[in-house]
C-alpha cells in the first residue's frame, strides 16, 4: 500500500469533467432558488423543533436560547463553507465531495462514511419522532393501535426491566410472542419509510412539489404556533433564566444542534438545480436564516408558555397547549409535526442516495450505487439501499441513541467542511473575475491574521474573569469529570494551534470561526456518543482498505 494514495486529490476541474455538473449525470435539472430555498427548511423544521427542543428546555430552561443562537452561529458560518464550495464544485456529492478536493481520498471517505449518521441515522430518529406524532393523531380520531405496535422494542424492554408505569410497559405486557421473541416494533416509522423511499425512487419533480407544498404548510403553523403562544408567555417563567448552570445549556447541544441540520442536505441537490453555482449557496443561506428566526421566537415562546421543568416530554409543541387548555391547537400542532417531519424525511431520503452516488462514481462504493433509473431518473438502487439502512434499524435502535450519533457525525463533517475552506488554494484572479461576472458565490476573505488573536485573548481574559478556576478545573481527571474536561481539552488545543495558523498563514476569517464554533459544540457530547463514533469510524475505515482503497477510480487511473 502506497500511504501517500490515502491523500491523493481530485481536482475541481476533473470532477466537472466527469460529468459532474449535471450536464451529463442524466439527472432532472429542474430546482430553482425557491425550490431550494423550500429544500433547506423542509430538511430543517422537523423532529428537532417537534420534539427534541422539549428535552433541550428542560434542562437549559429559557437560556436555552443562548444554545440556539450559537448553534446558529456556527451553522452560519458553516453554511458559507458550504456555499464557497457548492459554488466551486457544483455536484451531488456534498460535504464528500468537497473533503475529496481539499483533503484528499481517505478524509473523504470518511465524511461520506460520518453522513451516512447524518441522513439515514437521522432519518431513523424523525421515523421515531413522526411515529408519535402521528399516533397522537390517529387518537383524535378515536383510532388506537396497540402500543406494541407504536414504540420500539429497546424502549419497551428498557421500560419493563425499570417497571416504569407507560406505554413501553403495556407494550411489553400485552405483545404477542413469536417462539420466545416478544413482537414489539414501531408500525407508524416503518410504514413512514416504506412511503418516502417508493416517493424518492419515483422521482425529484415528484418529490420537490410534494416537498414545497409541505413547507408551506408547516411554516404557516409554526407561525400560528409562535402568534397564539405569545398571547399566554408569563415573563415570570424566564427567571431563573439558567436554572442547571452552563452545564444544563451544553447538555441539549445534540438536541438543538439536530434541530440545524439539514440546510446542508441542499447541497447534494447540484445536479438537479439549474444554475447550483449561484442557487445553492442562496438556497442554504436563506433556509437557514429563516429558520433560525423562527427557532429563537419558538424557543422564547414555548419557555414563556410554561416552567422549563414542565416540557421535558418528547411532543413539547403540543404538551404546552394542553397544558393551557387550549385543546383546537393540539391538533393543529400534531398535523405541523407529521407534516413537518415527512418533508425532512423526504429532503434526508434524497440526500444519501446522491452521495452515495457520487462516492461510487469515485470508485469507492460499487457500481451499482451509480446506477440512475431510465425512466425516472433517479439514483435508483442507491435509494432502496437507504430505505434498508433506514428502515432495519428502526426494529433495534431507540430515538435518543440516534438523535445524538446523527449530532455527532454531523458535526464532524462541518469541521472538516470548514477546515477544507482553509486548505482550498487562492483562485486566480480570472476566476474569480468569472465569478463574480456569473453571480457565483464567493465566500469573503477576511485576513484573520490579528483578528483571531484579538478573540483568542479576549476569550481568555472574560473566563479568566468570570470563571477563575476554569483552567484549573479542566486539568482535573477524576472519575466523572474526564468526559466533559478532555473534550474541553481538546478543544482549547485546538484554539491554540489555530491562533498561530491564523497568525502565520492569514487564514481566512470566516472558516477558521465555523471550525472553532462547531469544534466547540463538539466538546458538549457524552462520552458514550465519542464511543459510538470511535466505532462506526474504525467500520468505515475496514470497508474502506478492503473495497474503497483498491478500486478507487484515482487508483485505476494512476
Ligand atoms: N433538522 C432536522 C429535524 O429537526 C433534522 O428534523
Amino acid at each position: 500500500m502506497n500511504f501517500s494514495n490515502l491523500f491523493r486529490k481530485k481536482s475541481t476541474k476533473t470532477i466537472i469533467q466527469e460529468g459532474g455538473d449535471g450536464e451529463h449525470s442524466g439527472l432532472n435539472k429542474v430546482l430553482t432558488v425557491k425550490d431550494l430555498t423550500f429544500f433547506g427548511i423542509a430538511a430543517i423544521i422537523g423532529g428537532g423543533t417537534f420534539s427534541a427542543i422539549g428535552n433541550a428546555c428542560f434542562s437549559g430552561g429559557p437560556a436555552v436560547v443562548i444554545l440556539y443562537i450559537m448553534c446558529a452561529i456556527a451553522c452560519g458560518f458553516t453554511a458559507m463553507c458550504y456555499a464557497e464550495f457548492a459554488s466551486r464544485v457544483p455536484v451531488s456529492g456534498s460535504a464528500y465531495t468537497y473533503a475529496y478536493v481539499s483533503f484528499g481520498e481517505l478524509f473523504a471517505w470518511i465524511i461520506g462514511w460520518a453522513l451516512i449518521m447524518e441522513y439515514s441515522i437521522g432519518n431513523i430518529y424523525i421515523a421515531f419522532s413522526w411515529s408519535g406524532y402521528f399516533t397522537n393523531l390517529l387518537e383524535t380520531f378515536h383510532i388506537h393501535l396497540p402500543e406494541w405496535l407504536t414504540i420500539n422494542y429497546k424502549s419497551a424492554h428498557a421500560a419493563f426491566l425499570e417497571n416504569k408505569a407507560g406505554e413501553g410497559l403495556i407494550a411489553w405486557q400485552n405483545a404477542p410472542v413469536l417462539g420466545s421473541l416478544k413482537i414489539i416494533f414501531d408500525l407508524p416509522a416503518v410504514v413512514i419509510n416504506l412511503l418516502i423511499t417508493y416517493l424518492v425512487y419515483r422521482g425529484t419533480k415528484e418529490s420537490k412539489n410534494f416537498s414545497n407544498a409541505m413547507v408551506y404548510i408547516k411554516l404557516a403553523i409554526i407561525i400560528l404556533v409562535i402568534v397564539v403562544g405569545a398571547f399566554y408567555v408569563d415573563i415570570d417563567n424566564w427567571t431563573p433564566f439558567m436554572p442547571n448552570g452552563f452545564g444544563g445549556v451544553m447538555a441539549g447541544v445534540s438536541a438543538v444542534f439536530f434541530a440545524y441540520i439539514g440546510f446542508d442536505a441542499v447541497s447534494t441537490l447540484a445536479e438537479e438545480s439549474k444554475n447550483p453555482q449561484r442557487d445553492l449557496p442562496k438556497g442554504m443561506i436563506y433556509s437557514l436564516v429563516i429558520c433560525t428566526i423562527v427557532f429563537i421566537v419558538l424557543a422564547l415562546v414555548i419557555t414563556g408558555m410554561v416552567s422549563y421543568e414542565l416540557l421535558g416530554v418528547s411532543d413539547p409543541l403540543a404538551e404546552i397547549f394542553a397544558l393551557k387548555g387550549v385543546k383546537w391547537m393540539l391538533f393543529i400542532v400534531s398535523i405541523a409535526a407529521v407534516v413537518a417531519m415527512t418533508s425532512v424525511l423526504l429532503v434526508f431520503q434524497m440526500g444519501q442516495p446522491r452521495i452515495w452516488m457520487t462516492m461510487s462514481r469515485d470508485g469507492l462504493m460499487p457500481k451499482k450505487f451509480a446506477e440512475i433509473h431510465p425512466k425516472y431518473k433517479t439514483p435508483s438502487f442507491a435509494t432502496i439501499v437507504t430505505g434498508l439502512v433506514v428502515g432495519i434499524p428502526i426494529f433495534f435502535t431507540d430515538e435518543n441513541f440516534v438523535l445524538d450519533f446523527t449530532s455527532i457525525g454531523t458535526l464532524f463533517a462541518f469541521v472538516l467542511v470548514c477546515g477544507g475552506v482553509l486548505m482550498l488554494s487562492p483562485q486566480s484572479e480570472a476566476d474569480l473575475a468569472e465569478r463574480a461576472t456569473k453571480g457565483k458565490f464567493r465566500i469573503p476573505y477576511v485576513n484573520s491574521k490579528f483578528i483571531f488573536p484579538a478573540i483568542m485573548v479576549v476569550a481568555v481574559g472574560l473566563i479568566f474573569k468570570y470563571v477563575p478556576t476554569f483552567f484549573t478545573d479542566i486539568l482535573d481527571f477524576s472519575d466523572g469529570k474526564m468526559a466533559t474536561n478532555l473534550p474541553m481539552l481538546v478543544f482549547l488545543l485546538v484554539c491554540a494551534v489555530m491562533t498561530f495558523l491564523s497568525f502565520t498563514k492569514n487564514l481566512s476569517l470566516i472558516p477558521l470561526l465555523g471550525l472553532v464554533s462547531c469544534c466547540y459544540l463538539l466538546t458538549g457530547m457524552a462520552v458514550s456518543n465519542w464511543m459510538w463514533f470511535g466505532v462506526w469510524l474504525v467500520i468505515g475505515l475496514i470497508f474502506y482498505f478492503i473495497y474503497g482503497y483498491k478500486n478507487s477510480k484515482l487508483n485505476i487511473g494512476n
